[in-house]
């Protein structure tokens, strides 16, 4: 029997993915946990538990009692926040990580999904379609954080068996949960301010292109990675996954389709270095050839769904 354990679940990812397991493995078989409370759909939806990944008894003791077979962590500090407080997230990043590949070492636990990221690159990486294996020296500690995780990904499947599986996430987008702290959530805010507003100032100046993804995607392509024959995972650190890429320009000319009265202005922060160092587009295909993920949205659908949701949600 599949008992899912999501920590981190509160959060931008979280929420999307805890409902959409709930829908296709039955809302009991679904336990989801974070420091904070979720947002009510969560909440109501199926068990909650207040749990914090760093406190490893704990975390045993809720794998105990609902008889987890697999785990999605999910907690982390994102890439904006982590450089607010380098050492609280190298902590939180690193040491969660430890905590779940070793409960899932020692209680054997069928599956771990842990998520990467495009910050795993950095200013020395291809930056068009950059290849699964590429020169990697990621400047952000979140980057950093994620490229170390990646490794002790793979050592622990070669070396204890742990079944764990990884994608590198571009930016994702979403309306059900707000973004969490990193470089790519302008691409979530400019809706909200498109829709409150008609305007919107924007922290990353407007040629800025990077991977972008919309959650729906995202979500699919996880539960389908984790739903893959075992054998057909033949990369333990963490997989490219593609996305649309477009820059904050090329987004505001989309919403304008939606809200012809929608004008942007740039003021670049601290996040456009970090987003200088990261790729622009991302070259996906050893992900399809080896368990053959395609993602449904590109810019034009993933603008309209988000412009109609996000209206909706503020109406
Ligand atoms: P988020 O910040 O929205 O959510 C993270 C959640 O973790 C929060 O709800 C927070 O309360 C929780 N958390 C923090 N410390 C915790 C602890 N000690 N114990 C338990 N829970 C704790 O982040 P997200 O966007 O949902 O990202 C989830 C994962 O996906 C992260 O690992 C992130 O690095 C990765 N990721 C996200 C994106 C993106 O665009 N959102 C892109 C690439 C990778
Ligand atoms: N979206 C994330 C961030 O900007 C990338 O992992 O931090």
């Amino acid at each position: 029997m599949k008992k899912i354990l999501v920590i981190g679940a509160s959060g931008q990812i979280g929420s999307d993915l805890v409902l959409e397991l709930r829908k296709r493995f039955g809302a009991e078989n679904v336990i989801a946990s974070d420091i904070r409370e979720p947002m009510k759909e969560v909440f109501e939806g199926g068990p909650f538990v207040i749990l914090d990944a760093l406190n490893k008894k704990d975390v045993e003791t809720v794998v105990d009692k609902y008889k987890i077979t697999e785990v999605y962590h999910l907690a982390a500090i994102l890439s904006g926040n982590a450089e607010k407080n380098p050492a609280k997230a190298w902590e939180i990043n690193m040491n969660s990580l430890f905590i779940i590949l070793d409960i899932a070492k020692e209680k054997q636990l069928s599956k771990i999904f842990w998520p990467s990221s495009i910050a795993v690159f950095g200013p020395g990486t291809k930056k068009q379609n950059t290849p699964q294996n590429d020169f990697m020296d990621p400047n952000t500690v979140y980057g950093i954080s994620k490229l170390a995780g990646e490794r002790w990904c793979e050592y622990y499947f070669n070396k204890y068996g742990v079944d764990v599986r990884s994608l590198r996430y571009p930016g994702l987008i979403s309306y059900k949960a707000e973004a969490g702290g990193g470089t790519t959530d302008y691409a979530v805010e400019i809706f909200y301010e498109a829709v409150k507003n008609n305007k919107y100032e924007c922290f990353l100046s407007e040629n800025t292109s990077l991977p972008m993804m919309y959650m729906e995607d995202a979500i699919d392509a996880t539960i389908s990675l984790m739903e893959t024959e075992k054998e057909k995972i033949k990369i333990r650190s963490s997989y490219n996954l593609g996305g649309i890429s477009f820059n904050p320009k090329q987004l505001s000319e989309e919403i304008k389709k939606h809200n012809h009265n929608f004008t942007i202005t740039y003021k670049p922060d601290f996040r456009q270095a970090i987003a200088d160092s990261w790729p622009q587009s991302i070259d996906d295909s050893v992900l399809f050839e080896h368990w053959g993920w395609k993602q449904k949205y590109n810019i034009a659908t993933m603008t309209e769904e988000m412009y109609k949701e996000i209206k909706k949600k503020l109406s």
